[in-house]
């Protein structure tokens, strides 16, 4: 928490009120004779499928911004708010909203007729230290008008992660639950209110419970493989209002897949009538080779293999990655920060530092040409 804490203000996340403004067109780069085919979000779309990233209005700020914008503007048919909607952004003190970030990225997705994913309403992670000083009666307040304040000032967010990261192993509670605030104040029930709440405010958006850790052929991932789906059943017992099961698909080298076995993971779970979306993709390359091209290689083969296993599954809806260029992804911000002197940085995503289009982008263009449309 600390750690993640110091990097949005490392990142320098000034919730600026200022809104975005169109960049005129000279600001922004043509697009070389090999780049001018269809963009990610035109592929998928002609399958059905929604395209998008991550997206982080500060990013807009640096010299590189209207470069920036411009892969997003080509390939992103939706975008994920990276920080500006967490409790923590939101929220910075017990009695202050604080919109400006959020608003900034409302206006530059409408401005380039983007759709926006809400990340994400309730969280026991990344959330402003005081929430931990309320009691439980306060925290439940909180829970409920946070819900509706945010949902009711973006009623264009279509799609909700309401709850985010439910599952949480190493704090050894039962059902493998993640501790804090929510869980402390509500038990269980956090997760259910939660979606009854959103459901209430807006019936017709997609609410969306997010999960990470669930991808990789190790105990790690098979723990949650299990208690994510244990919990599931519940709340489809219980008959929480959940329209769409999210899979963040943070893929790290050091980590051993098996990605047909995910993909019949997520065929479970489809079977139960759930939408599925996978959320916040990307390679952490960390265990791949030290020569770029080398590794450029073998982390489009892992977008390659990860997509031609899961995009099959027709109740993916939805295709989000964590960012789109290099550097501008939390893997590379975070290591900077703790390898400060480092020469080799990590190459997690399809655009390079120079927002150029790497293997990885070709990869995933392939996958969606190969995948079948979605048939409803
Ligand atoms: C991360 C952001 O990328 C970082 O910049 C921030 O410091 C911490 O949060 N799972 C999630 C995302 O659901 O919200 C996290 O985003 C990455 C892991």
């Amino acid at each position: 928490m600390r750690a993640r804490y110091l990097q949005l203000s490392r990142r320098g996340f000034i919730a600026s009120a200022v809104a975005a403004t169109a960049l005129p067109p000279a600001m922004v780069a043509p697009l070389s004779a090999a780049e001018s085919g269809p963009s990610l979000g035109a592929i998928a779309a002609s399958k059905g499928l929604l395209f998008g990233a991550s997206f982080s209005t500060a990013e807009l700020d640096q010299p590189y911004g209207p470069d920036y914008a411009r892969i997003y503007r080509d390939d992103a048919r939706v975008l994920t708010a990276e920080l500006e909607l967490k409790m923590l952004i939101l929220r910075p003190a017990a009695d202050t909203l604080d919109f400006s970030g959020a608003d900034r990225l409302m206006a530059f997705a409408r401005e380039n007729g983007q759709g926006v994913r809400g990340h994400t309403l309730i969280w026991n992670d990344n959330n402003p230290d005081w929430i931990n000083r309320l009691g439980p009666g306060e925290v439940e307040y909180l829970l409920e008008t946070h819900i509706e304040t945010v949902m009711e000032r973006y009623p264009d967010i279509r799609s909700w992660d309401v709850v985010n990261e439910p599952i949480g192993p190493w704090d050894q509670l039962p059902g493998n639950l993640r501790k804090g605030a929510f869980l402390t104040a509500l038990g269980e029930s956090y997760i259910a209110r939660s979606f009854e709440v959103a459901r209430r405010v807006d019936p017709t958006a997609e609410l969306v419970l997010n999960e990470a850790q669930t991808e990789s052929a190790d105990e790690n991932g098979q723990t949650f493989r299990d208690s994510f789906l244990a919990l599931v059943r519940r709340l489809k017992d219980r008959g929480a209002p959940i329209d769409t099961i999210g899979l963040q698909c943070h893929i790290d080298t050091k980590r051993p897949y098996d990605f047909p076995r995910f993909a019949a993971f997520l065929a479970e779970i489809a079977d139960m009538g759930y939408r599925l979306a996978i959320t916040e993709l990307d390679v952490n390359d960390r265990a791949l080779s030290s020569d770029i091209k080398a590794r450029d290689r073998e982390v489009a083969a892992i977008y390659r293999d990860f997509l031609g296993a899961v995009l099959p599954i027709d109740a993916i809806k939805t295709l989000t990655l964590w960012q789109m260029a290099d550097h501008t992804s939390w893997i590379y911000y975070d290591d900077v920060r703790e390898n400060p002197g480092r020469k080799r940085r990590p190459r997690p995503l399809p655009y390079d530092s120079k927002f150029q289009k790497k293997p990885a982008w070709f990869a995933i263009a392939e996958a969606l040409e190969a995948m079948p449309a979605r048939l409803k």
